[in-house]
């Protein structure tokens, strides 16, 4: 085939661009056999975003797809101990995700051998990171990635709205004003960004859904669900246990949030 830019000046993209480019299209072949990729997202520190991300993974699970959940809070992991995993990894390569409860698991923790030790990375290095979890890990198959993000509008957010296509995130907020104007921040980043919004999950609830509807019309999109606040919810959790294993009324709420995103 000729070249039909023969003869023709060729734009000239800067390198770092091109290995960016480059690095996306390995990523998206390597990912290529997870259907959806899923982030759980909030501005917003300690609104509930591991909870969502843990407890939703299991309610895909038991509605019979291959779920994954992939850590992105990369200096301060907490989904093994949300899972109650202790295993660790070699750093081998192809790094292959831990099992537990059927779901496929990759975090930052499994390569610390004390999860109390603190992991001090600059910008670059978390978003390394989470390129390296995306180009060296062997999911395999799965129906839904889910994406457990950090608080804050930069670094791991935005390598992975640079690397993935995302079917789009969840935003987490509680009833109050301070976590709905960090949810929308959340939101607005990712629109800006190209990224759907899924929907918003309001935690913590009181029942009166004020943080929750704050955000969906800030940024029109759905309220998927309502996590009531019971501190059934935090102490199963901290136990490393899974409060939708152990209460029908909580996993139906998560079943609900789940099928909407299905949906
Ligand atoms: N609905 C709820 N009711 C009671 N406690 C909850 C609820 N949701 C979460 N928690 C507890 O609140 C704490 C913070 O939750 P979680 O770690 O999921 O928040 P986060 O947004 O992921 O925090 P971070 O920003 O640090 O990543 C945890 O101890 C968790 O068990
Ligand atoms: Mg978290």
């Amino acid at each position: 085939m000729t070249d039909p830019m023969a003869g023709e000046e060729k734009p000239h993209v800067h390198p770092s661009i091109l290995k960016v480019i480059e690095q996306k299209k390995r990523i998206r072949e390597k990912l290529s056999s997870i259907k959806n990729k899923v982030g759980v997202y909030s501005a917003k520190g300690g609104v509930g975003k591991t909870t969502t991300a843990v407890n939703l993974a299991h309610a895909l699970s038991a509605m019979g797809h291959s779920v994954g959940i992939l850590d992105a809070d990369i200096d301060c992991p907490n989904v093994c101990m949300f899972l109650g995993i202790d295993q660790r990894l070699s750093g081998e390569m192809p790094i292959v995700p831990v099992e537990k409860n059927g779901i496929k698991v990759l975090s930052t923790a499994m390569f610390v051998d004390d999860e109390k030790r603190p992991i001090i990375w600059r910008g670059p290095m978390i978003g390394k990171m989470v390129s390296e979890f995306l180009e060296n890990a062997d999911w395999g198959a799965l129906d839904y990635l889910i994406i457990d993000l950090p608080p804050g509008t930069s670094d791991s957010p935005l390598s992975l709205i640079q690397l993935l296509d995302l079917k789009g995130f969840v935003i987490v907020t509680t009833p109050q004003h301070i976590a709905a104007v960090n949810a929308i921040r959340s939101g607005m980043m990712a629109k800006r960004l190209g990224v759907a919004i899924l929907g918003v999950v309001e935690n913590m609830s009181d029942g009166s859904r004020k943080g929750g509807h704050e955000v969906s019309e800030a940024l029109g999109c759905d309220m998927l669900g309502m996590i009531r606040n019971d501190a059934m919810i935090g102490s199963i959790s901290d136990s490393g246990r899974i409060p939708v294993l152990e209460d029908k009324a909580i996993m139906e709420e998560y079943m609900r949030i789940a099928e909407k995103i299905v949906g």
